[in-house]
This record gives structure tokens, sequence and C-alpha cells, in this order.
């Protein structure tokens, strides 16, 4: 039987075993969606917290409950496991880890390259590596293959390889990770076929395109897409607010159009692991073509400038009260990047916090899903803080409180009760209140 046909066979039969590296936001719900299927699934990852807390039957991620951990470790579905010599044991490989930008914004692939290192060590003829991470153009076919075939085994012949990007949108009731139609384009036509047919058997809607390049071009292009007009909706905010014209109540009536028009929201920067540093790959890409990708750049810069843009609304604020920055007490409502999710990866939340800082504030926040601020690269060494509670004594004692992240179970009206000003970054607050400031 050819490789082909043995791993369609497993596949179409549930005896596949799948291997998933990297146990974050992306690798635990297709770790959930495969074993729910009745599939059995090996989960990597290099963070042994990780591996117990799963094995134990405890997520770590809020929207995945820990009882549907407990339920597919009970059916002996899955393990977690950092002995990465049981790659053998898996037909197919998804690879989830982190692609970041280095500190010059560039891509940062050793996360990729160090997990293919570890697929290479143990790869087998038959079997199927997908990249899932969100990279340039090229990086399946040029960086993944040439480092799995280091290993003497060919791609097409030996091993398929395939690249599907992962639309995880956290938080989104709408859509789960079997409902959102997956991309799916493989080296060749039969690694194709099998990451197709894989996919298939937990995702309503496989959308297969002509290469692994193509799908990873197209989830660049979704992401570019949602910076540059995130961008452009953030521009138009300053323009509008110099004309005493409210940006909110303009996008409500725009957004009445029924075609031709598509909504975005304006905000305190870019947050999140995708659209802050997805669009730079690309660009990084562009330049060995000698391109110079002017939206990509553009969109960064305005997006980039918006904490500022926050901090001086808030200096005009308090200024109206014969306030300054310095000495003056600011909570910041909202660190995760976006509503009700815990997610605190590149959130506005701390560069603002990191620049009322250098102007002499006393900050605090509250955060009804991040109980203490993570010691990460966004925070690095600041005093550590916790969520305080959104009493009306928190609230009066503080001099300003800037709405960040603008999540459902925050009780705002209270907050306009007691607040003595409010910075408002997210339309939570319609029409004129005179103790709001929109920024
Ligand atoms: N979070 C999202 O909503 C989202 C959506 C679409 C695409 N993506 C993309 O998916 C990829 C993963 O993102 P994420 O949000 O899941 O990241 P994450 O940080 O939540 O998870 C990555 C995991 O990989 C692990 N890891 C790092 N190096 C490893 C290695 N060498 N071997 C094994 N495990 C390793 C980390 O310990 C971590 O648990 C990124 O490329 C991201 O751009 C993320």
């Amino acid at each position: 039987m050819t490789h082909r046909a043995a791993l369609l066979q497993k596949i179409e039969s549930h005896t596949v075993t799948v291997g998933v590296i990297g146990l974050g936001y992306v690798g635990v719900p297709l770790v959930l969606a495969f074993a729910e299927k009745g599939i059995g699934v090996l989960g990597f990852d290099i963070d042994a917290r990780k591996i117990v807390a799963l094995n134990e039957g405890r997520s770590y991620i809020p929207q995945f409950a820990s009882e549907r951990i407990q339920a597919i470790n009970r059916a002996k579905r899955f393990t977690a496991t950092n002995d990465f010599g049981r790659l053998r044991d898996c037909d197919a490989i998804l690879i989830c880890v982190p692609t970041p930008l280095t500190h010059t914004r560039d891509p940062d692939l050793s996360y990729v390259a160090s997990t293919t290192e570890q697929i290479r060590s143990n790869l087998r003829p038959g079997q199927l590596v997908v990249l899932e991470s969100t990279t340039y153009p090229g990086t399946t076919d040029e960086l993944v293959r040439g480092i799995l075939e280091k290993s003497g085994l060919l791609c097409g012949r030996d091993f398929f390889l395939a690249f599907s990007p992962e639309r995880e949108d956290p938080g989104n009731k709408a859509y789960t990770t079997a409902t959102t139609p997956k991309v799916v384009g493989g080296c060749d036509q039969d690694a194709g076929d099998v990451a197709e047919a894989l996919y298939a058997q937990i995702i309503g809607k496989v959308v297969r395109v002509s290469s692994a390049a193509v799908a990873e071009a197209a989830k660049i292009t979704e992401n570019v897409f949602r910076a540059v007009n995130i961008a452009l909706v953030n521009e138009l905010k300053i323009v509008y607010e110099r004309m005493g014209v409210d940006v909110w109540e303009v996008l409500d009536v725009a957004a009445t159009k029924p075609f031709g028009f598509m909504r975005f929201n304006p905000g305190p920067g870019l947050g999140g692991h995708c659209i802050p540093l997805d669009p730079f790959y690309l660009s990084w890409k562009a330049r060995e073509y000698g391109v110079d990708t002017h939206f990509v750049e553009l969109a960064g810069e305005v997006n980039r400038k918006m904490p500022a843009y926050v901090v001086e609304r808030l200096q005009q604020g308090l200024n109206q009260r014969r306030k300054s920055v310095n000495g003056s007490r600011v909570l910041l409502l909202g660190m995760a990047y976006k509503k009700d999710v815990g997610d605190t990866r590149e959130s506005p939340a701390f560069e603002i916090a990191q620049q009322l800082l250098a102007l002499g504030a006393e900050i605090n926040y509250h955060d009804p899903f991040v109980a203490t601020l993570p010691d990460t690269r966004s925070w690095p060494g600041q005093p550590k803080l916790d969520s305080l509670p959104l009493t009306p004594q928190v609230l009066a004692s503080q001099d300003a409180v800037v709405i960040v992240t603008d999540h459902t179970q925050v009780d705002y009206q209270s907050v306009q009760k007691h607040a003595q000003l409010i910075v408002d970054t997210r339309g939570v607050y319609r029409g004129a209140h005179t103790n709001v400031v929109k920024a």
C-alpha cells in the first residue's frame, strides 16, 4: 500500500494519531477538536507546567473548560508530553508554536525551526507534517521542508508537508474551531489531499488551495486587512475629534449602508499575537523581492501611535481639571488586548501604563480576567500589581479611569457614576458626558 493510501485509511477510520506541538491558544482547541471526535492525540510542549496541567485535567485557557480536558483524558484519547521521541508515534504532526518578531521587528522563526529540528530527528516515512503558525509565504516549502529533508527522507516521496493557518478568534462565541472554514495548501497534490482529509474529520468546511504558499499568503492577507482597516478608523478618529465630530456616531451611521462598507472600530492600539505582528512577516519577505509594503508600514505607524494618543487625551482631561498626570492616580480598566478574554499579549494597556509611569502617574488596574499582571516582555520588572475591585470607593479614589478594554461583565454605569474622569477608547459612552473624554 502507498503511504498516501495507508494514511488516508487511518484518517478515515479514526485510527490516525495526531501530534500537536505547542499547546497554547491554537494547539489546545485543535487537541480538543480531534480528541472529541474520537481521534487519539499526543500533545507536545517545552513548558513542563502545561504538560502537568493538561495531564491533571486543568485548563489554563479560560474559554476551554477543564471538564473538556478531563473528559478526553478519561477516554484515553489524549496525553501531553515533553518527550519529543514520541513524535514517532504520530501519523500527522501539527506545528502550533509562536511566530513573534525580534526586537528589531524582523520575523523570529526560531520556534518553528527548533520544532522542525525535533520532528526531523524523529521523522519516519508516511508521516504528514502541517505548519499552522502564521508566517510569510514560502516558509513551509523553504524553511520547514529544508530542515526535514536533512533527515534523508524526501518531501512528496517519503513524507507529506502542508500549511494550514489557524483562524482561532478567542472569545468568539459564534465561530468555533469546528465551524470556522479551514484553509489547507499542500506542498504537492498528495500532501494537500491527506491534510484536507485530516481536517475534514473535525471541521465543517475545508478550503483546499493550490499550494502551501497560497495558504500562507491568505492568512497574512486576512491579518493585513484588519491592521490596515483598524489604522484607517484610528486616523479618522483623530481627525473627527479635532472637528468635534463623534467617530462612534459616524461609524454607527456608515454601518447602516448594507453594501460597500465594512465596519472596523478604532481603539487604544493593536494587541494580541496576530494583528500587531504578522503583517511585518510579509514586509520582511517583500524586501527580498525588492518591494515595499507601504500600507503595512503605514498601518503599523498609525496603530503604534495610539497609546500615546490615549495618554495625550488623558493629559487634556486632567488639565481641564487643573491636574497633571504627574502624581495622578490612574486606573486602567481592562489589561487584556480584547473583550472578554484574559490574553494580555502585546496589549496596548502595557504601553499606556509605561508611558503614564514615565510621566509620574500612579497606576492601578481592574480586569475581571487578569488577576495579577504577568511579568512579560511588555511589563518587565515592574511592580507586581493585582486587579483592584471596581467598588465605588476605588473608582472615586482615582483621578482618572482609562477604559482600554470593554469587557462585558464590567458595570460601566457604576464606573460613570463614581469616576471623576473617564478616558473612553472603546466607545462605551455614546453622546457627550461631562466626565468622559473620548480617545
Ligand atoms: N492566538 C490566536 O488567536 C492565534 C490565531 C491564529 C493564528 N495564531 C498563530 O498560531 C501560532 C501559535 O500561537 P498561540 O497563540 O497558540 O501561541 P501560544 O504562545 O499560546 O502557544 C504556543 C505554545 O508553544 C510552546 N512552544 C514554544 N516553543 C516550542 C517548542 N520548540 N516545542 C514545543 N512547544 C513549544 C509554548 O510553550 C506555548 O505553549 C502563532 O504563529 C500565531 O501567530 C494564533
